[in-house]
């Protein structure tokens, strides 16, 4: 997905700073790339709305499934991994949760977690499956939502398929966790559904390109959409030291607040880790192959801090998909 990435540089260069001048985030602010740090220190730190167009409001909680969308500017920086041992964490804590598979690209959730799906979302706008159908129940106690090819369909579909869409993603709403693993970049379906989410995790690492990305992606989000809802986080992936990951995080946290005058949190990171390559190799989730290592840890970690934050005063599927299509559930 690098064509979307390079999109999403392209146009950050053409929309300037959001209201103020002066911000330089490809590399003035992040500084030189935070890599001289000694290798990997012990324990984990306990450490919206629809449519392009800003103006478009976020309407009041009113389903119960938390919708969270992974998301980052830069490809390959861990999103969908994150995602599915995210799904895997909150599993645990008795959670039904769900992954929807709005990755584009090809190493998609279901590599990840070696299933074949036959159908997608795609089937599902055209009216040819229901979303039971498509819906993959896998050996780890979460369901994936194949939805690859279906996701660049969203914006053809006529007001009979999206009615239709619409009441087939309502019967997702007795999740109690949905999580988005969206692809990296801008397009521009993925971005409608990180700003109708809940909360929208954005993945970086800290090489200097994928911060400058994660940056892009936050400012449009800022600018693009009214966002007083939604939950801003960042993860920072692949650290070799906590103090790398509070770095990074510092950097984008404190842009982000004073040029676009948008809170980001800061959840958590996950450390660089052999154990996900691993785990990426043999189609099985790290937090299975090693439920004890360095990034399930961190990944139990971040789960924690969500926990946590609880959600804010709008959220829910039904809110979700009235951001999205502007129609009462
Ligand atoms: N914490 C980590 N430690 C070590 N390697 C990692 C870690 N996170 C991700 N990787 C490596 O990066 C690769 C890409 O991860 P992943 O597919 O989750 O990224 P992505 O952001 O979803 O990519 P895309 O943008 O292509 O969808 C993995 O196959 C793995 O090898
Ligand atoms: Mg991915």
């Amino acid at each position: 997905m690098e064509d979307q990435a390079e999109r999403l540089r392209e146009i950050v260069r053409q929309r300037g700073p959001a209201g103020s001048a002066g911000e330089s985030f490809s590399g003035g602010f992040f500084g030189p790339p935070a890599g001289s740090f000694a290798a990997v220190q012990a324990p984990v730190e306990s450490g919206r709305q629809a449519g392009p167009g800003k103006g478009r409001r976020a309407p009041g909680r009113e389903g119960n499934a938390r919708i969270i969308t992974v998301t980052s500017g830069k490809g390959g920086v861990g999103k969908t991994n994150l995602s599915v041992n995210l799904a895997l964490a909150y599993a645990r804590l008795g959670k039904k949760v769900v992954v929807m598979d709005a990755d584009l690209g090809l190493a998609n959730v279901n590599v990840i977690l070696n299933v074949i799906p036959k159908y997608n979302l795609y089937h599902v706008i055209r009216k040819q499956k229901t979303m039971r159908d498509i819906l993959v129940e896998t050996d780890y106690g979460i369901s994936i939502v194949p939805g690859a090819s279906g996701f660049s369909q969203i914006a053809n579909m006529n007001d009979d398929e999206r009615q239709n869409f619409i009441s087939e993603l309502e019967t997702l709403s007795v999740a109690d966790i949905i999580i988005i693993d969206t692809s990296a970049g801008v397009s521009s379906n993925v971005m409608d559904f990180i700003a109708a989410a809940d909360d929208a995790v954005i993945v970086t690492t800290p090489e200097p390109t994928a911060i400058t990305d994660a940056y892009g992606i936050i400012k449009i989000i800022a600018t693009e959409y009214e966002t007083p809802n939604m939950g801003l986080k960042l993860v920072v992936n692949r650290v070799r030291s906590v103090a790398e990951a509070k770095k990074v995080a510092d950097r984008m946290t404190n842009i982000a607040g004073q040029f676009l005058n948008l809170k980001v949190d800061y959840l958590g990171f996950v450390y660089d880790d052999a154990v996900v390559s691993q785990a990426v190799l043999r189609q099985r989730p790290f937090m299975v192959i090693d439920p004890k290592c360095k990034a399930s840890l961190c990944v139990q970690h971040i789960v924690d801090r969500m926990e946590k934050s609880g959600l804010g005063p709008s959220g829910g599927f039904g809110a979700m998909l009235n951001r999205l299509f502007g129609k009462k559930k």
